[in-house]
């Protein structure tokens, strides 16, 4: 299957690398700055030799070159920089998403699409609305990544591997995010057993944060390693027809009580793009939290719509 990156800055390059290590082979690199993808994809192919994976990897400015792609990521769009929050990058954002989208659409317009670009949310309805696209095949990518880092600050409290611990994030992807601490475990322990609540209130505040807090210490972009693992993470589900349950910001359409508005929720995620909603049964406390943050990326829809922007 050929993938296709546009967007080869950090988040788009980590991306490429961590497919590249997991045999995805087929990989185009797009940037709108010239000979910046193509230097990018030289270097990924002249590390294969060590790395060991066989890889037919291209750059290139010219966004025709995503034709006839089955899978696009698009990290095209500018990273958050201290003191901004995900909905400051809006308006560059939006623009840089429609265009994209536009090209996507007429050039590989049967591709499962995979948003990263910031406000997540939000661009993943601008790419849908702009691409026409079926709503299975527009999928946006922050809940893998936000369980993640929930997933790391349970194992690092409490001394443990990460691989032994699962959780669940639902929600939005910007501060109103949803934890689920009922949801989440060591090796099928409810984490509520091994760490007071307390302590548990703790990580879920540092994971809502754990993107600024990651830019506070860079000062000139954002995270990229975390988001580019959780990005090949989903290009391999479709690629090799996975059918992993994991969260990912999916367009709802009433499930979760939530209408016409993309939100991280669990996902089977396969060949097709979403193959299906995971609908849990939430306590009136989560569905609130998920309604707060489901609110605050409408009221963003609401105001780019006005403003006509897409
Ligand atoms: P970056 O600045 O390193 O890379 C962005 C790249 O997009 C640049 O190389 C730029 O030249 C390129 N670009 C801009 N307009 C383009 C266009 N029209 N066509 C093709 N390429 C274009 O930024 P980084 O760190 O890679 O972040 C990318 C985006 O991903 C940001 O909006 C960031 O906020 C978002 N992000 C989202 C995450 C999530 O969980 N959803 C996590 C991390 C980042
Ligand atoms: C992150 O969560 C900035 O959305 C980006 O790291």
């Amino acid at each position: 299957m050929k993938v296709s990156i546009i967007g080869s800055g950090n988040v788009g390059i980590a991306t490429a690398l961590y497919l590249a290590e997991k045999r995805v082979s087929n990989i185009t690199l797009i940037d709108v700055v010239k000979g910046w993808a193509e230097g990018k994809a030289m270097d990924i192919g002249q590390a294969s030799p060590i790395r060991r994976y066989d890889v037919f990897i291209n750059g290139y400015s010219d966004i025709s070159m995503i034709k006839d792609s089955d899978v696009i990521v698009v990290t095209a769009g500018k990273p958050r920089l201290p003191g901004m929050s995900r909905e400051d990058l809006l308006r560059d954002n939006v623009k840089i998403m429609k265009s994209v989208s536009e090209s996507i659409a007429k050039y590989a317009p049967n591709a499962v699409l995979i948003t990263v670009t910031n406000p997540l949310d939000v661009l993943a309805y601008v790419a849908l609305k702009v691409t026409g696209f079926a709503l299975k095949r527009v999928i946006g990518m922050a809940g893998i990544l936000d369980s993640s880092r929930f997933r790391y600050f349970i194992a690092d409290e409490l001394g443990v591997s990460p691989r032994n611990v699962t959780a669940l994030v639902l929600g939005g992807h910007g501060d109103l995010m949803v934890p689920l601490p009922r949801y989440s475990t060591v090796h099928g322990i409810p984490v509520s057993e091994l760490l007071p609540k307390a302590k548990i209130d703790k990580l879920i505040e540092r994971t809502r944060k754990a993107g600024g807090e990651i830019v506070s210490y860079l000062k000139t972009g954002s995270a990229y390693w975390s988001p580019g693992s959780s990005a090949a993470e989903m290009v391999e589900c479709v690629v090799r027809n996975r059918n992993r349950i994991v969260p990912c910001s999916a367009y709802l359409r009433g499930e979760y009580g939530i209408d016409g508005l993309f939100s991280g929720v669990p996902i089977k995620i396969g060949e097709n793009g979403v193959e299906e909603i995971i609908e849990l049964s939430l306590t009136t406390e989560e569905k609130q939290a998920l309604h707060l943050s489901a609110d605050k990326v409408r009221e963003v829809i609401e105001k780019i719509e006005a403003e006509n922007l897409i």
